[in-house]
């Protein structure tokens, strides 16, 4: 049987209240690629902290399982173990945490779930070489394994230090939220071309984009159009080429209700600023 994410009628809020999304319908199977593209601000990342677990945003209604397990009911790091990763849009930095010890600790705890707390981490050699040909393949220096996670790293350096989490972790089912922003071109076709080579037929993967570089070479199975908080057309590969085209003008005209709950969020942010 397919090893599959479900996420059914989820409506998110903020923790002071906010309401975000709004009915959120998607499925995604082991060894599908989806693309979820939406205008800013219309829900994109709260989906993907909504499915990992981030303390700032609640679940007010809907399920999400994986393989008909409960993942609401599980914490951040149990869902981690279960399988699901989520790489930022902003990533954060962790002064005092060199980025081999980082992943080496990640990397531990996801493939070993039973391990308890202080028990022994994966043999340092055995992880080095693993680590190194991982670098190797994503043509990153190897100095970036010295560094501190995410500290002083450019826009570019953090979302390849994203794509390195990924090709350690190898999870189930991943969510790459604008792994492309700040990439120049070259290093998008490198992003691109690892992620088709970590993903394989092996992963879920959902790529939250607004451009169709780094769907490349990972040809969406359905792209997803997201409007103020709802998922309003799903297409296949050429929706995603027309959405980077022509942008989200018929898509609002096609579902007045999504685009006035759009323009209300967007209301409420002015508000909120002034
Ligand atoms: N913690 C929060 N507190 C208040 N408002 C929030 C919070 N998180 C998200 N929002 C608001 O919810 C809406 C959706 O935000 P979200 O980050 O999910 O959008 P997005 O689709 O990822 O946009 P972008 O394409 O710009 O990344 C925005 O109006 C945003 O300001
Ligand atoms: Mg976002």
């Amino acid at each position: 049987m397919a090893e599959i994410l479900k996420i059914v009628d989820l409506h998110v809020a903020t923790t002071d209240g906010k309401e975000i999304l709004r009915g959120v319908n998607l499925e995604i199977k082991r060894g599908e690629v989806h693309a979820l593209m939406g205008p800013n601000g219309s829900g994109k990342s709260t989906l993907g902290y909504a499915i990992m677990g981030h303390p700032g945003y609640e679940v007010t209604k809907g399920t999400i399982t994986l393989n008909g397990l409960d993942v609401l009911s599980m914490d951040p790091s149990q869902r981690a173990r279960a399988g699901i990763f989520l790489a930022f849009q902003r990533p954060m930095s962790i002064p005092g945490v060199k980025m081999a010890d980082f992943l080496r600790h990640a990397a531990t705890n996801v493939r070993r779930p039973d391990r308890k707390e202080g028990e022994d981490l994966i043999p340092m050699r055995e992880f080095r070489k693993e680590l190194n040909e991982k670098m190797v393949q994503l043509r990153m220096d190897k100095e970036f394994a010295r560094r501190y996670v995410n500290d002083g790293f450019s826009g570019g350096e953090m979302k390849r230090a994203e794509i390195l989490q990924l090709a350690m972790l190898r999870p189930k089912f991943a969510i790459l939220d604008e792994t492309d922003s700040g990439l120049d071109v070259d290093a998008v076709r490198v992003a691109s071309q690892s992620i088709a080579d970590i993903g394989g037929k092996e992963m879920g993967i959902l790529i939250i984009t607004h451009h169709e570089h780094l769907l490349e070479h990972n040809r969406p199975d359905f792209t997803h159009v997201i409007l103020g908080g709802r998922i309003v057309e799903t297409g296949g590969p050429e929706l995603a080429v027309e959405l980077h085209k022509q942008g989200y003008d018929r898509i609002r005209a096609a579902h007045p209700m999504a685009a006035a709950a759009e323009a209300a969020m967007q209301d409420r942010e002015a508000v909120a600023t002034h």
